[in-house]
């Protein structure tokens, strides 16, 4: 079985989902690892109470980031794909180099649009009527790497951002699974 590393530093719904998936059997893949570089997180709160392993750390205490990215490589034995599921940092050349094609990143906006920080706050000041989630590879450059799979999303007038995310959300959990098993499939 191929082995997973989720990288979640946020409330951690999308790894719940992807481990709630493996629990239900739809997706034949162990998490062998949660990383996170908030170790008080809802994320990492949840990977312990599900018995996942994890590795926590603290960008501060470490000289930069290729630092911290050759201790997290130390955690990622056997590890055939690297998921981003709210991991708010940019991807350095160590970890890339690495795990070249193998790191996957899902994103709230129908990319190229709505790149960085806070896509459904862009979206919304936008007046935008359309938005949707985006899988894809990571590479260098921030929300730019080969696009996998995306989904759109009607944004109803005068919608809220809480609604707004939380349909986002439905949407992120599915669709991440739905590719975290076609990219898996294609790895075998
Ligand atoms: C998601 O909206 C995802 O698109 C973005 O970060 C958020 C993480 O949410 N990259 P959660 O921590 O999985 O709930």
């Amino acid at each position: 079985m191929k082995n997973i590393a989720i990288f979640a530093s946020g409330t951690g719904s999308n790894f719940i989902a992807i481990h709630d998936a493996i629990l239900d059997k739809e997706l034949d893949v162990n998490i062998k690892v949660l990383i996170s570089d908030k170790p008080h997180s809802i994320a990492v709160k949840n990977a312990e109470l599900r018995n996942i392993n994890t590795f926590t750390f603290n960008p501060k205490e470490y000289k930069n980031k290729q630092e911290f990215e050759l201790e997290i490589i130390n955690h990622l034995n056997n590890v055939d794909l690297i998921v981003l599921a709210g991991y708010m940092r940019i991807i350095g050349p160590t970890l890339l180099n690495k795990f070249k094609n193998k790191i996957l990143n899902i994103h709230p906006s129908l990319l190229p649009k709505y790149k960085g920080m806070d896509a459904v706050g862009q979206a919304l000041k936008d007046n935008a009527t359309l938005t949707g989630v985006t899988v894809h590879y990571v590479d260098s450059g921030m929300d730019t790497g080969l696009i996998i799979d995306q989904e759109s999303l009607m944004i109803y007038p005068n919608e809220t951002r809480e609604s707004l995310e939380k349909r986002i959300h439905q949407v992120e959990h599915k669709l991440y699974k739905k590719v975290i098993k076609k990219v898996i499939e294609e790895l075998s």
